[in-house]
């Protein structure tokens, strides 16, 4: 069942599961639909009330704020706490070190079975320490920036915290990204220092990032020093002194104490480059106070932390969710919390269950791909696990449809768990559209309710009146500033203001298509601008087109998502020449490798379509629309026998400039030129 007919169909309601009220798990931080509709009241009525409170029960300041909020979306100059002072490696480690030094801060499950090791907070005290004095002995300081290009290993976090500690702004690449792409993000952040790995381990191959990063830093004249951590040994590097050094024998010398600054609420903590409707990716900016507090309340509210919890995050820190939910938001809380390397597939396809029964998870938090990726491939893997540990369940990155939900709700949370279907942007830093577990009853394929201080407007696309009531479907809009909000784009305030303040005014503007149902649920349709979502990775169709753009063979090229049961969507490239060029086959790979080299591995195409020309107005603008449906399908080699049956698929076709591409298109999708 697609979302479009879970939506209209009337859907299966699942109330939050028995258990949770009949005391043999704890009880529910917020455990009734009337507690949630209260407090979600008061945060969206008074956020200065509810944020004051909440802020200070979970955040330890040094130096407590006076004021809560300031600005707003018109001007784009919101403002969260700004008097307070904290510090967030204080918060995320110290806290809990000082409290409890021999509970498991991190499980890290390493890519082979069994070779991974548990870190506690007396041990993650020590070694962001010993980082963060490594960091400044290369005189980083408040402000400088740092980028940390890293595989999934529990060195990765210490980098963060140690950033944190300092005060230095950490711009983390994924470690999936090219040179190319590791080269741009590095020129546009200024960084400093690069923290890299020998290579990185994942699927049982290795993956030589060392070597990628040499590649850009050809033209990276801002860095200074490359630390690199050694995880596999298995290569002789190769090192360019004095630039260079490892990692091990850095830290070896230095003293696990380092004082954690004092940092103003509304400094810098991290930039995170996205993709947007442009070529060029945004660094979004997020700032120290609001974001913890977004990142803490919303891990504990929303997947019910309790005290003796396991944590379990699938996602790579080289995404905005790894950054909350595997490092920020459980470790500020004090939980134990995951960081694994592998894949779900490797060894077996039973890796997951495995894992969750090895450390008694208590929440498992993954994305619909790899849900739809496991369901396939047969319910004998998960059978013989227990399972018995879990008690949340959570999905994000990309609209889960119902099948995948019911298949996690029943054959991962064997009936007995809520499911979490969170919907979130890098730019909200946290979730903002999610159920809470002992509260809101669930319908599979809706997000269904906002979270605390989240105040949604549904707007009609043209006009940008908001559309009241309920059974409205239009774009996703945020009525007022909430902690984790975004406060820039690196060095770019006015692409800011231009990609969420401008399109409709007094609003921020999610960039995402939405329902709201019957009953006040929300179903987010996915996005209406030009990104794409491939297996929950963001990506955009121009920086797609970019890249081929470069390559010498290419005229013009155009990129569009079409829809795929298992990654989401996948990309589908249309593509044309400079010259003719005999062998299609190779021009067509060597476009593969192009898009490969200039964005990373993940962003490989399903399908290059090479066309001698676009589908153009008379005024040259590529008709995406008509190239999204043959791409996709919608129209065949059949519909080019009937001319009526083609327009009302495609539109009017006679503002084409060439309306006799069309069919040379179909046919090419079909295979049949
Ligand atoms: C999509 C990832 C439907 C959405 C946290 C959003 C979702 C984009 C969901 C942000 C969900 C994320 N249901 N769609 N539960 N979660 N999305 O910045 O289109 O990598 O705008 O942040 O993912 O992707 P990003």
């Amino acid at each position: 069942m697609s979302i479009e007919e879970a939506v209209t169909e009337s859907a299966p309601i699942f109330p939050p599961p028995e258990r949770f009220q009949q005391g043999e798990v704890p009880v529910p931080h917020i455990n009734s639909l009337e507690q949630y509709k209260e407090l979600h009241e008061e945060s969206v009525k008074n956020p200065t009330a509810f944020w004051g409170r909440v802020a200070k029960e979970l955040l330890h300041w040094y130096r407590p704020f006076t004021q809560v909020n300031y600005g707003g979306f018109v001007d784009g100059d919101v403002q969260w706490f700004s008097d307070g002072q904290l510090n967030v490696a204080y918060n995320c480690v110290d806290r809990h070190a000082f409290a409890n030094p021999d509970k498991v801060a991190i499980i890290w499950e390493s890519d082979e079975p069994g070779q991974g090791e548990k870190i506690t907070y007396r041990q993650l005290y020590q070694e962001v320490g010993k980082f963060a004095n490594v960091l400044k002995k290369y005189k980083v300081r408040k402000g400088d920036t740092v980028c940390i290009y890293m595989p999934m290993v529990p060195e990765a976090a210490y980098a963060m915290l140690a950033c944190a500690r300092i005060g230095a702004v950490h711009s983390v690449v994924f470690a999936g990204f090219s040179a190319d792409a590791l080269r741009d993000r590095i020129q546009d952040a200024g960084c400093k220092i690069l923290v890299t790995a020998d290579q990185g381990k994942r699927g049982g191959k290795s993956i030589g990032l060392k070597v990628i990063a040499d590649q850009a830093l050809a033209d990276c004249p801002s860095i200074e020093k490359v630390i690199v951590y050694q995880r596999t040994g298995d290569i002789s590097v190769p090192f360019s002194s004095p630039r260079d050094v490892w990692w091990h024998e850095e830290v070896d010398n230095q003293s696990p104490v380092c004082p954690a600054e004092t940092m103003n609420a509304e400094d810098p903590l991290f930039m995170l480059y996205t993709s947007g409707s442009t070529g060029k990716p945004k660094g979004v900016v997020h700032t120290t106070a609001g974001y913890l507090l977004g990142a803490t309340a919303t891990v504990k509210y929303i997947f019910d932390l309790h005290e003796n919890d396991r944590f379990g995050c699938m996602a790579d820190v080289g995404w905005i969710t790894g950054h909350s939910y595997i490092v920020y938001g459980p470790l500020s809380n004090g939980i134990t919390t995951v960081i694994f390397e592998s894949i779900p597939t490797y060894p077996t396809p039973s890796r997951y269950w495995q894992l969750i029964d090895d450390h008694q998870l208590t929440q498992f938090y993954t994305a619909p791909t790899a849900i739809r990726a496991l369901r396939r491939l047969g319910d004998e893997h998960v059978e013989p696990y227990k399972l018995d540990s879990l008690r949340v369940l959570g999905s994000v990155g990309e609209p889960i449809n119902p099948e995948a939900w019911l298949w996690y709700h029943k054959v991962i949370g064997r009936e007995r768990c809520a499911i979490v279907d969170t919907y979130w942007q890098t730019e909200t830093g946290s979730i903002i559209v999610t159920p809470l577990p002992g509260a809101i009853a669930t319908k599979p394929g809706s997000a269904t309710l906002p979270f605390f201080g989240i105040d949604l407007a549904v707007l009609d696309p043209t006009t940008g009146q908001e559309l009241l009531g309920n059974d409205v479907t239009g774009v996703l809009a945020i009525r007022q500033p909430f902690p984790s909000i975004a406060r820039t784009v690196y060095d770019n305030h006015i692409r800011y203001l231009d990609t969420y303040m401008k399109p409709y005014h007094k609003y921020y503007f999610t960039g995402d298509g939405v329902t709201r149902d019957a009953d006040g649920y929300y179903w987010i349709r996915g996005r209406v601008d030009d990104v794409i979502n491939v297996s929950g990775h963001r990506l955009s169709t121009a920086e797609i087109e970019s890249a081929l753009i470069l390559h010498p063979a290419c005229a013009e090229a155009a990129v569009v998502g079409i829809n795929d049961d298992v990654t989401g969507q996948a990309i589908v490239c249309f593509a044309s020449l400079k010259s003719h060029h005999a062998d299609e086959t190779a021009i067509t790979k060597a476009f593969v490798a192009q898009i490969r080299t200039h964005i990373g591995p993940f962003a490989t195409p399903k399908r290059i379509v090479i066309t001698p020309e676009l589908p153009k107005t008379r005024s040259g603008k590529i008709m995406r629309r008509i190239l999204r449906k043959v791409a996709g399908q919608e129209v065949t080699l059949a519909d080019l026998e009937d001319e009526d049956g083609l327009r009302n698929k495609l539109g009017d076709l006679s503002t084409l400039a060439d309306p006799s591409i069309v069919p040379t298109l179909i046919k090419k999708v079909a295979g049949r030129q």
